[in-house]
């Protein structure tokens, strides 16, 4: 693609996850790559089960040892716990790193989630620079970020915006821990590791399937209002975008000629409304009525000890975003637009977020188990349905 030499190898870490798996699969499918997959395991048998039972859910169970080859390490130790000549191996073998592990917990305290989402960053670039020292090239770095790592601001934002001090605003350890991680992969770039920084928004659901994942935020919101008899209305619009297209569009980012210090933001230019969401519950047949927003985390904080409730309660801070409860927790502009140029050129123009996309989610959420059946389409008139707007 432009010129730009094939992707030969690359190393995926936070393959076990969500985006992570997504991201061995789009390798393995839309480039030539060898994908080594970064597995927290003890054995090489344990990492290539592991594997094997991720990728078997993206239907490529059977590429594990072929194309994507489980490497067993953990990103809280040095050189991720392997011997030297099996970390200077996977060094002079990957020329592109895809970092994605982290932990996503968004009530974790910041010290908690600062040991994975910073400390692995360090041991990434530990790899990648340890690759330029024994080749004299180094890799291509891709970094997963968030778009909280320029949450705080009050403002309009867009690639250029820097994460920066304004994320200290949110009380979201998670995402001050995200900022500082993009700044330890620019120091990385001033070193001379060419680097990328993806910023996904809310990841939703598969596009196609409607599958999703348990750190999907929109699940504990569908779940907590099918467990409490009612959405929050109204609801925030956050920008948000599908795991296929998130996956997709980071390989193909990837695969552009290296520019310094690129930044893109992975969600579709419009912010998602979450009454969208919302609507889908009601058309799927649940009874839900409307609940002025403070009253409706009120209703969930005290259902806490509902299994299908606490995963809402316990987003706490983060939470408040998505129902965005005051005008601190409403989520400013922000502009994707170097993205979208760049994804067009690369012929990636997903299909919208439509009332069609949300009926397979809670589809797939009930057939996930994650959702009770549905009682019943409810006669047309008697159901207060939210307006699904975008
Ligand atoms: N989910 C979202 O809505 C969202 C939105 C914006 C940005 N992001 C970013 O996207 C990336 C992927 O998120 P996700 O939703 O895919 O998360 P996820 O499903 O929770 O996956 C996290 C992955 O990180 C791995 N990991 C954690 N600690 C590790 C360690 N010490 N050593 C090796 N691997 C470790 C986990 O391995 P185990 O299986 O062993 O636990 C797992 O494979 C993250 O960087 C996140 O910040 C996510």
């Amino acid at each position: 693609m432009n010129g730009t030499p094939p992707l030969r190898s690359a190393l995926v870490t936070g393959a076990t996850g969500w985006l992570g798996g997504y991201l061995c699969a789009e390798l393995a499918r839309r480039t030539l790559a060898v994908v080594y997959a970064l597995v927290r395991a003890n054995s090489h048998t344990t990492a290539h089960q592991r594997l094997t039972d991720r990728l078997r859910l993206l239907g490529l169970a059977n590429q594990v040892g072929e194309r994507v080859i489980a490497v067993p390490g953990d990103l809280l130790r040095p050189r991720f716990g392997l011997p030297a000549h099996d970390h200077d191996a996977l060094a002079e073998t990957v020329d592109a790193i895809f970092h994605s592990a982290a932990s996503v917990n968004l009530a974790a305290p910041y010290e908690d989630a600062a040991q994975i989402n910073i400390g692995g960053v360090r041991t990434v670039v530990e790899l990648a620079e340890r690759r330029t020292e024994l080749t004299g090239h180094p890799p291509r770095l891709h970094h997963i970020s968030t778009l909280g790592a320029i949450g705080g601001l009050r403002t309009e934002a867009d690639e250029r915006t820097p994460a920066a001090s304004h994320t200290a605003a949110t009380g979201v350890a998670y995402a001050r821990t995200k900022a500082v991680a993009e700044q330890e992969v620019l120091a990385a770039q001033a070193r001379g590791t060419p680097v990328t920084i993806l910023r996904p928004g809310l990841i939703t659901a598969d596009y196609t399937t409607g599958h999703t994942w348990e750190s999907d935020l929109l699940v504990p919101l569908l779940r907590a209002s099918v467990a409490v008899g009612h959405y929050p209305d109204p609801a925030g619009h956050v920008p948000a975008d599908t795991i296929d297209t998130v996956a997709a569009a980071t390989v193909a980012l990837a695969r552009r000629p290296a520019i310094t210090a690129q930044t893109f933001h992975l969600a579709r230019p419009a912010p998602l409304a979450i009454t969208t969401a919302l609507a889908a519950l009601c058309r799927a047949g649940y009874p839900l009525s409307p609940m002025p927003r403070d009253a409706w985390q009120r209703l969930v904080d005290d259902r806490a000890d509902d299994p299908a409730v606490l995963p809402m309660a316990a987003l706490h801070e983060a939470g408040r975003y998505l129902l965005a409860s005051d005008p601190a927790h409403v989520i400013p502009p922000i502009r994707c637009d170097r993205t979208w140029t760049a994804l067009a050129e690369a012929g990636i123009t997903p299909p919208p977020l439509d009332d069609a996309y949300f009926d397979r989610v809670a589809a797939a959420l009930i057939s996930d188990q994650l959702l009770p059946p549905a009682p019943g389409a409810q006669p047309t008139g008697r159901q207060p349905c939210p307006a699904s707007t975008r």
